[in-house]
């Protein structure tokens, strides 16, 4: 072989490396729970802990629904594609079209408290934001400004089928109501130390409302498909998720009035509630 052609084939090599290593994204890893520091610093970290894993019970004015924050971001936002923490505190603030505008952080959280948790949210500047932000600031301490994390979010699914409502009744009494319920209403464990903490509901006034990222049908399908049944994450075909996600989040929920101000300037997703 030509040496001049075997260099060529090498810098070519050499340069698609380098571009692949750039769009590389950082593999996902989350701090050990035990390396919060200890002093105050820490103190503030383990509240928000806390209140993410328990959160009715430790905000019992705002939370009027029985979810945690973590029943959706699992294990306090350390698992990759299940919406996790780590490195949040680096991509606020962010522009949201559903807001028009750039939304902070505590703004962010205000807005999974309303929706996601069906409740009132704590002010930007009251304590238990400040814990909530200090337990994702020390989550995220390893991960710098404008990297790009695997596992970030959902994962993207292979396809987006066509989902049959009626299909997924039927999978849902064989596949998911053994914890969750006949009804959807969960099954509760009240000891807050137990991961993971009983069964949570899946719809009802106690869940969350339509005004949720979990109540449009791309995102549900994604997170059944990769994390439920729970530890059988997985096992579930695509179709089988999407039918599933369909048949969840059409069950009767709460409404969320403010919702008539979302996306002022356009570009709602096709598959929002309303
Ligand atoms: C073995 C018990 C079990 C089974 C079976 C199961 N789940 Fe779950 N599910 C859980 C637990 C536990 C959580 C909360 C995880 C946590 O808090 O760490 C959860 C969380 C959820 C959530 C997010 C929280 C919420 O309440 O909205 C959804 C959505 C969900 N499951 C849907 C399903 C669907 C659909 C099926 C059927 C394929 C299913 N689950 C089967 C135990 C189960
Ligand atoms: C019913 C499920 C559910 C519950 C409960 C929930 N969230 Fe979320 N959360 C979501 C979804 C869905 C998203 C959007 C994920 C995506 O689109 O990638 C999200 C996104 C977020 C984000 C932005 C993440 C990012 O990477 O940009 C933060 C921060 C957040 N939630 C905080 C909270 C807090 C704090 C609570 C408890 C008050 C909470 N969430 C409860 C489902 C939930």
């Amino acid at each position: 072989m030509p040496r001049a052609f075997i260099l060529a084939c090498c810098l070519v090599m050499a340069s698609l490396s380098m571009v692949w290593a750039e769009a590389e994204p950082i593999p996902f890893a989350a701090p050990e729970e035990n390396s919060i520091p200890a002093g105050p610093d820490g103190d503030l970290i383990r509240r928000g802990l806390l209140i993410l894993t328990d959160t009715p019970r430790q905000l019992p004015d705002l939370v009027h629904s029985r979810l945690r924050c973590s029943n959706c971001h699992l294990k306090a936002g350390t698992v990759a594609y299940a919406a996790p923490w780590v490195g949040v505190t680096t991509r606020y603030p962010r522009y949201s079209r559903r807001s028009a505008g750039d939304v902070s952080l505590p703004q962010r959280i205000q807005g999974c408290f309303r929706r996601s948790l069906n409740s009132e949210a704590p002010a930007v500047d009251s304590e238990p934001m400040q814990a909530i932000v200090a337990y994702m600031t020390w989550l995220s301490e390893e991960i710098s400004e404008g990297y790009r994390l695997e596992g970030w979010g959902f994962p993207r699914l292979a396809e987006m089928p066509p989902a049959d409502r009626q299909r997924g009744e039927q999978l849902f009494v064989q596949r998911c109501a053994v914890c969750h319920g006949k009804e959807g209403q969960g099954r509760l464990d009240e000891t807050p130390q137990r991961y993971p903490y009983g069964f949570p509901p899946l719809w009802g006034k106690d869940s969350f409302n339509i005004a949720a990222g979990m109540a449009r049908l791309h995102k549900a399908a994604a997170f059944i498909q990769r994390n439920m049944p729970f530890s059988s994450g997985g096992i579930l075909t695509i179709q089988q998720a999407y039918d599933l996600a369909d048949f969840v989040i059409h069950q009767p929920r709460e409404d969320y009035p403010p919702k008539v101000h979302d996306w002022p300037e356009g570009g709602k997703p096709s598959d929002a509630r309303y």
